[in-house]
């Protein structure tokens, strides 16, 4: 019987070629020449003035933080429903994260959530594209310039949706993607930060580098601040080239996978599945469906059923303000009741197949394990 795992990528001839370019002769003068492309084109793509491709997101997460000059005594409000990498690093810098609520349509932070979170200490907001979809930008940008609150868009699951048509990656002080391997565009691993500030880009591409700028001092191996090893590959960058000139055709992809999905799943009552918000077109980068809690059960039992089946799904996320590295800067209060919708999101949702490998019969297939489950479930 066939597996159906939850992702993997789409790679054709032209991943093949330019990563087999780059081996052969992406070295001594061409040593930058796909990260140099890559920048180019996805500056472009994005429609932003400057892109420092990172080794991780996560990363150029931490160097947002460093760019923003947050640090001990800071507050830094953060989605509770999102990946870890969004909040980690705010501790690197010894900052507070503060969890914030979703939206019980678009899944993301909104502007009355983030409100309720805002506090004198308050130096930053990350805002998470989640899962291929946008928030009501409008309303944020709006809150977060009355309180004086910097802005960092962690786009790394928002690449290619648009919000009024402007695409992800233009909405705050500084924004952040990835090219991990389950990303719409992937380089096995790799990220980017990118922003219209001059200053700020300037700051992180010392940072990324060990603190060191050879044009400006002269000098090899000469640090003038203490920095950071962030550097991406130029192995990497030729495969998230290739992939990026694919992009609307891999976006194409998972706008039919998730329309498949929808087709077989509507009919059947108690089933959320990802949603699209007015003024956002999302890519769907990962199709998830939320199941009622009148089906009596949680994510891990559909996924355990589904494994045996040879079908892998993985959870949503777990709300960080459950996970043990977290616990230590939570209110005394519940935080189930301070963040509901996070919890109950979390709890029943399910990551359908994602994988660019799929076809309409693995989709029905899929939808098919669902009805059986979900009339025993009932
Ligand atoms: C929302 C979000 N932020 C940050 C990251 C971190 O990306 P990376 O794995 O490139 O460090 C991810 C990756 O999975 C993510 O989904």
């Amino acid at each position: 019987m066939n597996r159906i795992s939850s992702s993997g990528p789409s790679i054709t001839q032209a991943e093949i070629d330019l990563v087999t370019e780059a081996i052969r002769e992406g070295w001594q003068e061409k040593l930058s020449w796909h990260i140099d492309q890559f920048v180019k084109e996805f500056s472009e793509y994005v429609g932003i003035s400057y892109c420092l491709p990172t080794a991780h997101c996560t990363d150029a997460i931490h160097l947002a933080m460093l760019a923003l000059g947050i640090g001990p005594g800071d507050e830094v409000i953060v989605p509770d429903l999102t990946w870890v990498a969004s909040v980690a690093p705010i501790i690197y810098v010894g900052a507070k994260p503060v969890f914030a609520d979703v939206d019980p349509l678009s899944w993301c932070v909104n502007a009355e959530s983030i409100k309720k979170c805002i506090t004198k200490k308050t130096k930053a907001v990350v805002v998470v594209d989640l899962l291929g979809n946008m928030p009501e930008w409008n309303e944020i940008i709006d809150i977060c310039k009355r309180h004086k609150i910097r802005i960092i868009e962690d786009a790394a699951e928002g690449l290619g949706a648009t919000y009024k048509g402007t695409q992800a990656g233009n909405f705050g002080d500084i924004s952040l993607f990835s090219f991990n391997a389950t990303k719409l565009i992937m380089s096995g691993q790799g990220g980017a930060f990118c922003t219209n500030d001059e200053i700020l880009y300037k700051k992180v591409k010392l940072l990324a580098n060990h603190g060191i700028d050879k044009a400006m001092t002269g000098k090899y191996y000469w640090s003038n601040v203490l920095g950071y090893n962030y550097n991406w590959t130029n192995l990497q960058a030729s495969l998230a080239l290739a992939q990026l000139r694919r992009i609307e055709e891999l976006i194409e992809y998972k706008r039919w996978l998730f329309h498949e999905y929808e087709k077989f799943l509507r009919d059947i009552e108690g089933i959320q599945l990802s949603a699209a918000t007015q003024n956002v077109d999302p890519t769907y980068w990962i199709s998830v469906a939320i199941l009622d809690k009148k089906f009596g059960l949680n994510k891990e039992d559909v996924i355990s059923y589904f494994a045996n089946e040879n079908i892998e799904l993985r959870p949503l996320f777990y709300p960080i303000s459950t996970m043990p590295p977290f616990q230590g800067y939570l209110p005394k209060a519940e935080m189930s009741k301070i963040n509901p919708i996070t919890y109950r999101l979390s709890k029943y949702g399910i990551c359908l197949p994602n994988g660019n490998n799929l076809n309409a019969e693995d989709v029905k297939k899929v939808c098919n394990k669902f009805k059986e489950l979900l009339v025993k479930g009932n």
